[in-house]
């Protein structure tokens, strides 16, 4: 004989629908070989910041202007907000144009291209951090393997867990809020600025 209760909940098992697993709807997805998808919605993701002209490098032609535009994917923007740092699964695009100049009714300074010269990304998954280069136009970033000095510039000198939180304006206030601010900026900081 079945016996009630365990009928009851057999059959509540069975009509109860699945719960979806816990995912992150943005987060960074791998090809066979272990490329990075390139996130082809990033224009819809969170906006961080423009550089202008910005180079690793003291000597750069004076004739070559660029561009750089920093996304991040929202749900981790999102839990920079509560936290002051990032979660796993963070993907970031920095995306290269050209800048132009005059175009239209535009006489000084300069605007964007229309077309993408590159992207570059930073992804962090299971808790460690790697590079991705994308050239215009492709579908798939390759992995920049480390040591890269992508990994040894970053892990030196960004502000928040090798992210250069200390050129996104909306976010470096809320990482001194938290205290996520790592100990070799906040010691940059501190020095006297020439
Ligand atoms: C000498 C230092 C330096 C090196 C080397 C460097 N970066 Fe960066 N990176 C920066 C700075 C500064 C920013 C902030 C850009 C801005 O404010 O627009 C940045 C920002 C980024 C971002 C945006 C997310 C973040 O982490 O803040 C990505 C993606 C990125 N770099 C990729 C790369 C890749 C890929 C390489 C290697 C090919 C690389 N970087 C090498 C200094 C560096």
């Amino acid at each position: 004989m079945i016996k009630p209760v365990l009928f009851v909940s057999a059959l509540l098992l069975s009509l109860t629908p699945a719960l979806p697993p816990a995912v992150v709807q943005d987060a960074p997805a791998y090809t066979a070989s272990g490329s990075l998808v390139a996130p082809g919605n990033y224009r819809e993701w969170v906006y961080l910041t423009s550089g202008v002209d910005m180079s690793y490098s003291a000597t750069t032609d004076p004739d070559h202007h660029v561009f750089d535009n920093v996304f991040v994917n929202p749900e981790s923007y999102r839990a920079f907000l509560a936290t002051g740092t990032w979660p796993d699964k963070t993907t970031f695009v920095l995306e290269i144009r050209g800048a132009e100049s005059p175009i239209s009714i535009n006489k000084r300074g300069h605007t964007q291209s229309t077309e993408v010269m590159g992207e570059e990304l930073h992804v962090k998954d299971n808790g460690k951090w790697s590079f991705y280069d994308l050239p215009g136009g492709a579908k798939e970033a390759k992995l920049i393997p480390p040591p890269a000095t992508c990994y040894t510039c970053h892990e030196q000198h960004a502000a928040v867990d090798t992210t250069f939180v200390q050129f996104y304006p909306t976010l470096l206030p809320i990482a001194k809020s938290k205290n996520t601010i790592s100990p070799a900026f906040l010691k940059e900081m501190a020095a006297p600025t020439k």
